[in-house]
C-alpha cells in the first residue's frame, strides 16, 4: 500500500525522487508529494495522478541532494493536499513519509496538542513528526527510536530533519522498507521496483529495525539502539518482476497477501473481552442502526456474493430480515423499504456506476445508507451516511480476490456491531471475535496448500464446464468461484446451492463434467456429501474442499483440498481462497492474461 522512496547523495534529488514514486505508481495512489532539503526545505503535494505534483515540481524545482517522495492511498482522511506526505512538525524540520496505520494516533494526537503542537491534516500518520520533534536534541535516529516506543499499529516509514542533515532515517513494522546503497547515493524504499534500476543489491529491514542511511553507508539497530547485522539480498528480477513482488502476476501476488490484507481489515477493531466490534465510521450512528428493522445490502459481482453471506449473518446474529439485491436490478425494479430499512452498499472501487445508482435512489427516498468500500474518498465511500473501510490495499488485478475476503470480514465484523445491538450474546460475540483474530493465520494455511491446487488444475485444465457447489455460507463463496473460473479461465462455470442440482442441472453432469464442491465439516456437511453422491452416481469427477483431517471425505471424491476448520460463518473466507488459485492456475495454464481478462474492466463505472 503506497509508496516510499527517500534519497540522499550527490545528485540533485527531485529527478530520482519522481523516478521511485513513478515506478511504485503502478500499486495505486491517490495523491503524492515530495521534500528535498537544500539551502532551504521546499514540501511539494499535490491530488491525483502524478504528473500534477511533477508539474508542481517543474515550476518550482527545489534543489537539494537529500529528500523523500510518497504516495499515498488514503486510510485516514479524505484525499487532499494537507492529507498527503511528507508530514512535517510544528518548526519545519523534520518530514516523515509513512505507510501502514498508527492505532493509538488520536491519544498521541491529544497528548501532543495538550503540548502545543499544532496539527493541519486529518491522517494518523501527522503524530509522527511531532512526536519525533517531541524527543528531538540533535540526533534524529535517537528522537525516531524513542518515539517509535510509543506508538501502535504498523509501520513502514522514512524521515529526513533540516537540523540533522546528512541522513535518512528509516524503519518498519509490518510494512516492507527496503535500502540500497550504490556509487552516487543511498535509497530507501517500500517496494523494491523503485530502487532496482539502481542497483540489484538491496537491504531489506526486518520489524523493529531502524536504519539509518548516508550517502555512502548505512547502519541498523533495533528500537533499543542495538546494533543489527544485515546481509545484502542480490535480486535478479526487472522492474516489471519486481513489482509483482517476484510473482508472475499480480493476482497471484494479491492472492498471497490474504493474511496481511485480512489483518489490516480486523486490526484495531475486535474487543475480545466485551465480544464487541469497533467501527469508528458506524459509532456515531449507534442509536439510528440499533432502530433499523430491515437491513437489504446491495452491490455487483463479486462485492454481490459477498453480500449474500452478509445477509446469512446478518440473519443468523443479527436477526435483522436482509436481503440482497444486485444493485443493476434494484435501480429498476421499483424496491419497496423505508426509512426503518439500513441499505448496505459493497464495492471494492466504490466507483461502480450501477451501485452508485442503486445509491442515489435509496438516499432520493431518505433511506439511511452505509459503504463497505476499499478505495478511501471513492464516490461510494462519499456518497454514504457511514461507512467501513476495508483496508485490503490496491488491488491491481482486475479479479477481485483480497478485496473479497476482506469485505467477508467486514460483513462478519458489521454483523456482530449490529448483533450485540440486538440478540447476539455476550459469549457468542466473544467467540466470533476470537476467531475472526485467527483468520488472517489460517488463512496463511489454505496458502499453504497452493500447489495441492495448482496440480488440481493441472489435471483439469482441459475441461471447459464445471458445475459448483456449497450450501449455506458457501454458496455465496462457489458463486464466487464461479465467476472467477469464467473471467480468468474462461470457461463456463455455474454455481449452484447443493440442494438445488437435482431440479435440473444435474442432467448435464457426465464424466465429463467435473463439479467443485465445499463441504467443510459443518451443519450441512451430510447434506453435502448426499449431493456429492447425486454426482458420482452419474459418474461425475468430484473436487472437495474440506476441512483438514477429514479423509472420509477421500472415498467420494476424486482431488481433496484441505482448509483449516473455522466457525461455520467465517469459512467463506477460507474456501474461496483455493477456488481463486484454481481459477488463477486455470487460465495460466490455458495462456491467458490472468491479470487483465479479454472484454473486462477493474472498475466497472458505466452502466
Ligand atoms: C470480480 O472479480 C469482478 N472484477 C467484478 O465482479 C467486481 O467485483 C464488480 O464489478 C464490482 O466491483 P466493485 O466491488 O468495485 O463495486
Amino acid at each position: 500500500m503506497c509508496g516510499i522512496i527517500g534519497y540522499i547523495g550527490e545528485k540533485q534529488a527531485i529527478p530520482l525522487l519522481a523516478e521511485g514514486l513513478r515506478k511504485q505508481s503502478y500499486r495505486g495512489y491517490d495523491s503524492s508529494g515530495i521534500v528535498v532539503i537544500g539551502e532551504s526545505v521546499q514540501c511539494i503535494k499535490a491530488v491525483g495522478k502524478l504528473e500534477n505534483l511533477e508539474q508542481k515540481v517543474t515550476d518550482v524545482y527545489p534543489k537539494g541532494t537529500i529528500g523523500l517522495g510518497h504516495n499515498r492511498w488514503a486510510t485516514h482522511g479524505n484525499v487532499t493536499e494537507e492529507n498527503a506526505h511528507p508530514h512535517g512538525d510544528c518548526k519545519g524540520n523534520i518530514f516523515v513519509v509513512h505507510n501502514g496505520i498508527i492505532e493509538n494516533y488520536q491519544v498521541l494526537k491529544e497528548k501532543l496538542e495538550a503540548k502545543g503542537h499544532k496539527f493541519v491534516s486529518q491522517t494518523d500518520t501527522e503524530v509522527l513528526p511531532h512526536l519525533i520533534e517531541h524527543f528531538f536534541r540533535g540526533s534524529l535516529e535517537d528522537a525516531v527510536r524513542k518515539a517509535l516506543q510509543l506508538v501502535r499499529g504498523t509501520y513502514g516509514l522514512a524521515v529526513i530533519a533540516k537540523e540533522d542533515p546528512g541522513k535518512i532515517v528509516a524503519a518498519r513494522l509490518s510494512s516492507p522498507l527496503v535500502l540500497s546503497i550504490n556509487s552516487f547515493g543511498g535509497f530507501v524504499a517500500s517496494d523494491p521496483a523503485a530502487l532496482i534500476s539502481h542497483s540489484n543489491k538491496m537491504v531489506f529491514l526486518d520489524d523493529r529495525e531502524v536504519a539509518v542511511v548516508a550517502k555512502d553507508n548505512f547502519f541498523v539497530t533495533d528500537l533499543e539502539s542495538n546494533p543489527k547485522e544485515k546481509e545484502e539480498t542480490l535480486l535478479e528480477w526487472t522492474v516489471e518482476e519486481a513489482q509483482k513482488g517476484g510473482y508472475p502476476h499480480f493476482m497471484l501476488k494479491e492472492i498471497m497477501e490474504h493474511p496481511q490484507s485480512l489483518e489490516n481489515t480486523l486490526r484495531g477493531r475486535l474487543l475480545q473481552e466485551e465480544g464487541l466490534v469497533k467501527l469508528g465510521g458506524l459509532e456515531k450512528f449507534k442509536e439510528q442502526l440499533r432502530d433499523m428493522e430491515k437491513i437489504q445490502i446491495l452491490a455487483c459481482g463479486s462485492a454481490s456474493y459477498v453480500a449474500r453471506a452478509g445477509e446469512y449473518m446478518l440473519e443468523e446474529y443479527g436477526g435483522i430480515p436482509t436481503q440482497v439485491d444486485i444493485a443493476s436490478e434494484f435501480r429498476y425494479r421499483k424496491p419497496v423499504f423505508d426509512k426503518k430499512t439500513l441499505s448496505i452498499f459493497v464495492s471494492q472501487s466504490g466507483e461502480t456506476a450501477d451501485t452508485l445508482a442503486a445509491l442515489k435512489e435509496v438516499k432520493e427516498k431518505g433511506g439511511f445508507t452505509v459503504g463497505v468500500v476499499n478505495v478511501v474518498g471513492s464516490s461510494v465511500a462519499r456518497g454514504v451516511d457511514a461507512g467501513v473501510y476495508i483496508h485490503a490495499g490496491p488491488e491491481i488485478a482486475v479479479a477481485a480476490t483480497k478485496s473479497v475476503t476482506s469485505q467477508l470480514a467486514a460483513m462478519a465484523l458489521i454483523a456482530v456491531f449490529l448483533g450485540r445491538q440486538r440478540q447476539l450474546s455476550l459469549v457468542m460475540g466473544q467467540r466470533i471475535i476470537k476467531e475472526l483474530a485467527r483468520i488472517p493465520e489460517l488463512a496463511k494455511k489454505v496458502l499453504e496448500n497452493t500447489r495441492d491446487v495448482e496440480k488440481t488444475a493441472e489435471k483439469y485444465s482441459k475441461y471447459s464446464n464445471f458445475f459448483l457447489i456449497g450450501r449455506k455460507y458457501n454458496f455465496p463463496a462457489v458463486l464466487e468461484g464461479a465467476l472467477k473460473l469464467k473471467e480468468i479461465a474462461y470457461v463456463h462455470a455455474e454455481a449452484f446451492g447443493g440442494g438445488e442440482l437435482k431440479h435440473g442441472s444435474l442432467a448435464l453432469i457426465t464424466e465429463n463434467f467435473p463439479t467443485i464442491a465445499i463441504c467443510p465439516s459443518d451443519s450441512v456437511y451430510e447434506k453435502m456429501v448426499s449431493n456429492i453422491q447425486e454426482i458420482r452416481a452419474r459418474n461425475g469427477p468430484v473436487i472437495a474442499i474440506a476441512t483438514e483431517g477429514n479423509e472420509d471425505i477421500k472415498k467420494i471424491a476424486d482431488d481433496v483440498i484441505y482448509i483449516p476448520k473455522t466457525l461455520e460463518m467465517l469459512t467463506p473466507i477460507l474456501s474461496v481462497i483455493p477456488l481463486q488459485l484454481f481459477a488463477y492456475y486455470m487460465g495460466v495454464l490455458r495462456g491467458h492474461d490472468v491479470d487483465k481478462p479479454r472484454n473486462l474492466a477493474k472498475s466497472v463505472t458505466v452502466e
